[in-house]
């Protein structure tokens, strides 16, 4: 079976990490013979918007929707044109177009990499971050109103439905009770946020009902912050609404050490649409066209697509290939995000290789 991956690089380092990506998808294809078929387009980027007007074909749905999956990049050059613009006229389309409402974003502290949380060691952080991808706060509910004058007022309002509510929170449930610890942890914010947070918190303790081996937990935004960084080892799966996981999944991985290692999925997990795989980390503007951004979360995000792909083992794989050479610690091969002085392509290489030769026991397929 051919699985037909629509390729979208994007801007700034999102050019630049993505044939890193694709190289670890071709070595992990090869060791597991899966049959890969993989397009690039050049839309979703602000090179195409400089020349077409807009970020999108206008036939990008019936494109799009024939992939069984989207492997991307990042999007954004604030300089050529305005974030708002760029990002809503692409990635915010995908995810709510193609319904993946479900953005999950894994936050692991891997071997060889020092968190700047003192003292913390691999398996102190390792929980994900389930976010509600499709409303919430990233709302176009709102206006202007007596716009330049003194009487200016700005309104955008948050919407929360109860289907797309209780959707996500039913992932995060079931992934809470596939997990050892079953522990589900919820960002509210209802003693502020006084209509939307407090309806959360009841949808939360309803869902609850229907999963009596999880033990459930919660913190207001401002205070789970805070405890990310003094205990992120209470953690095992943190839901939150659209922008507070969006404020979640890079703070978690910066605990990790680097954002440049962060992966996400945002899924549609009926399958009716394509499923989207993109670091969690942006364009970058202040280091592309060096050479030197870390390309693991790209290749993360791989691993994530082919496991949702139905190919756990060569996402196994991957995952193992990186924390190999992680732990070696070579600053030949490392990016300078993780202390070396290493480049992009070097470290690409080295993860790519190390995914081909599989002749390490912690990845070798278990028969
Ligand atoms: P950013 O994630 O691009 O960068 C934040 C900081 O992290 C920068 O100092 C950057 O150098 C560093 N960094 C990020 N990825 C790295 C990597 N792989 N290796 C090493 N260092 C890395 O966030 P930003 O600066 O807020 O945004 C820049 C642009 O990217 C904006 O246009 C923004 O809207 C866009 N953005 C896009 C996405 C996306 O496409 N999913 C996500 C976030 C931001
Ligand atoms: C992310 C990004 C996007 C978001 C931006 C670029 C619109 O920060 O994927 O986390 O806010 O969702
Ligand atoms: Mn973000």
């Amino acid at each position: 079976m051919t699985h037909r991956i629509a390729v979208l690089a994007g801007d700034g380092i999102g050019t630049e990490v993505m044939p890193e990506g694709v190289r670890a998808l071709e070595a992990a294809a090869d060791r597991f013979g899966i049959d890969l078929e993989l397009t690039a387009f050049d839309f979703a980027s602000c090179d195409y918007y400089l020349e077409h007007g807009q970020m999108l074909p206008d036939d990008w749905p019936e494109t799009l929707v024939a992939f069984d999956a989207i492997f991307y990049g990042a999007i954004g050059w604030p300089d050529k044109v305005p974030d708002h613009v760029s990002l809503w006229g692409s990635l915010l389309k995908f995810r709510r177009e193609f319904d993946q409402y479900v953005n999950l974003r894994p936050c692991r502290l891997l071997p060889g990499i020092e968190s700047p949380l003192a003292g913390r060691v691999p398996g102190d952080i390792d929980f994900y971050v389930v976010r509600e991808n499709t409303e919430g706060e990233y709302s176009s509910v709102g206006g202007t109103m007596f716009e330049g004058t003194e009487r200016e007022v700005v309104i955008q309002e948050t919407v929360m439905t109860r289907t797309g509510v209780d959707r996500v929170l039913k992932y995060a449930f079931d992934l809470a009770q596939s997990r050892p610890r079953k522990k589900l942890t919820s960002a509210t914010k209802s003693n502020g946020i006084a209509i939307t947070m407090p309806w959360w918190d009841t949808r939360v303790a309803a869902m609850a009902e229907h999963y009596p081996e999880v033990e459930v937990d919660k913190f207001h935004i401002d205070i789970l912050t805070a405890n990310f960084v003094l205990h992120p080892d209470w953690f095992d799966v943190v839901v939150a609404s659209n922008l507070f996981g969006d404020i979640l999944s890079d703070l978690g991985p910066a605990c990790t050490g680097t954002i440049g290692v962060a992966p996400s999925a945002n899924i549609n997990p009926e399958g009716r649409f394509p499923s989207l795989f993109e670091p969690v980390h942006g364009s970058a503007p202040d280091i592309a066209g060096r050479g030197i951004a870390n390309p693991i979360g790209q290749i993360w995000s791989g691993a994530m697509m082919l496991e949702h792909l139905g190919h756990p083992e060569a996402g196994a794989a991957i995952l193992a290939a990186i924390e190999a050479v992680l732990a070696e610690g070579d600053p030949v091969v490392l990016t300078p995000d993780l202390g070396g002085r290493g480049t992009t392509p070097g470290l690409g290489q080295a993860i790519a290789e190390r995914i081909a030769a599989g002749d390490r026991d912690d990845d070798a397929p278990r028969r």
